[in-house]
């Protein structure tokens, strides 16, 4: 749609033609009542196109991940690059050590947040992998696993490993 869509005048043109006798008043009536209809379609047609297709079929998406981390994530960031970085690599993208998080093996449906938990406690025996054992990791609270998981959901959510309806963040 082009300028056809631009609100009509407030005032049709030929308002000032009030006080004419009836005879003047007939054309300039004929000619506003045009004007205002041509006005409506225009209303109409740009109602319609205003609205992006298919607006009222899906249900509203949530908005896409964040790019930057909340103080939570942020806070997890600083352990994992502590205490995890080593083996599971910068932003989890794995090393020779460990695996990466950002796998599907790793969606919150598959690992749940328990696993987290369950790891840094009691260790890892080789499952999934051929990296060897993850051994207990001494030294992290449960408040800062708890922030760990938030920052490896986070970077999860990000890379699509899972949607936003499949998994919602505690943090
Ligand atoms: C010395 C290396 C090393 C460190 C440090 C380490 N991990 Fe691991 N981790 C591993 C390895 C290797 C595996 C994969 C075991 C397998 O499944 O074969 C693993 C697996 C895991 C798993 C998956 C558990 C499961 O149930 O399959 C979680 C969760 C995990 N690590 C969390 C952590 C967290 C959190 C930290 C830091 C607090 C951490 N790891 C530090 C080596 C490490």
């Amino acid at each position: 749609m082009t300028s056809s869509c631009l609100p009509p005048p407030r005032k049709a043109p030929c308002a000032p033609n009030a006080g004419t006798p009836p005879e003047g008043r007939h054309p300039a009536t004929v000619a506003s009542l045009l004007f205002i209809f041509a006005a409506l379609l225009a209303l109409v047609a740009c109602g319609e196109t205003s609205e992006p297709h298919g607006a009222h079929d899906s249900a509203p998406q949530p908005a896409a991940a964040p790019a930057e981390l909340n103080e939570t994530a942020r806070q997890g960031e600083t352990v994992f690059n502590t205490h995890c970085a080593q083996c599971h690599g910068p932003e989890a993208s794995g090393t020779n050590l460990g695996p990466t998080f950002i796998d599907r093996i790793y969606h919150p449906g598959h690992h749940g947040d328990a696993a987290f938990h369950i790891a840094v406690l009691r260790g890892v025996r080789q499952h999934h992998w051929t990296f060897g054992n993850m051994l207990p990791v001494p030294g992290v609270s449960e408040t800062q696993v708890d922030q760990v998981i938030c920052y490896v959901r986070h970077l999860q959510r990000t890379a699509g490993i899972f949607k936003p309806t499949e998994y919602q963040p505690t943090c």
